[in-house]
């Protein structure tokens, strides 16, 4: 696990390769055994393959035009009528999808969606709501764009971690 956390880095770019059905069903796999508060898993997700839909979605906001060259875009939805904590929910599920495309060789990135703005007048939120006819009663957390990795980035080592952050048994005291 921890070798799989120093390889993960964010990737946005990526070849024009397919997906196998079968790597999609894996990340879906996964995706669907996060865990939840209270087991209620709020989320429901919408796997985008088609272009044309990708094109769209990736001018959602300003850091989501690499969504484009992607093979997939997973958006996380969330009912927040089935749990008070769909926000942690959501990031749980998005932190495992990063992960396992990781584990896959295959290279993904967090596109926040939530609280971020398409236009002065329209979420982005709203936004893709509109592009994925995703009914009103669901949240849009964020989108997972996954693919075929076409940039390297070096992995993390000890030397990136900050362990001046971790205190031991009380707040300022050395770890
Ligand atoms: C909550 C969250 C939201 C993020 N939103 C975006 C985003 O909208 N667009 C983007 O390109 N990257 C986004 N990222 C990726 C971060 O920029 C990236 O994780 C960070 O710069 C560290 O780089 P690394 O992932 O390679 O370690 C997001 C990451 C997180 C955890």
């Amino acid at each position: 696990m921890l070798n799989i956390l120093y390889r993960r880095r964010s990737i946005r770019k990526y070849k024009a390769t397919k997906l196998d059905p079968a790597k999609v069903q894996q990340l879906m796999k996964a995706a669907l055994l996060s865990p939840s508060s209270k087991g209620f898993k709020p989320w429901q997700f919408v796997v985008v393959e088609d272009t044309e839909l990708l094109k769209q979605l990736a001018l959602a906001k300003k850091g989501a035009g690499f969504l484009k060259n992607a093979a997939l875009g997973i958006v996380i939805l969330a009912d927040p009528a089935i749990s008070d904590v769909w926000v942690e929910d959501g990031a749980i599920v998005a932190t495992i999808l990063h992960l396992t495309a990781e584990t896959l060789g295959l290279g993904s990135c967090w596109i926040q969606i939530r609280e971020r703005q398409f236009t002065e007048t329209e979420s982005c939120e709203e936004y893709v709501r509109r592009i994925l006819e995703i009914p009103e009663n669901l949240k849009v957390a964020s989108i997972i764009s996954v693919g075929y990795p076409d940039e390297s980035k070096p992995p993390y080592s000890d030397r990136d971690l900050k362990f001046d952050k971790v205190y031991l048994n009380k707040y300022g005291s050395k770890f």
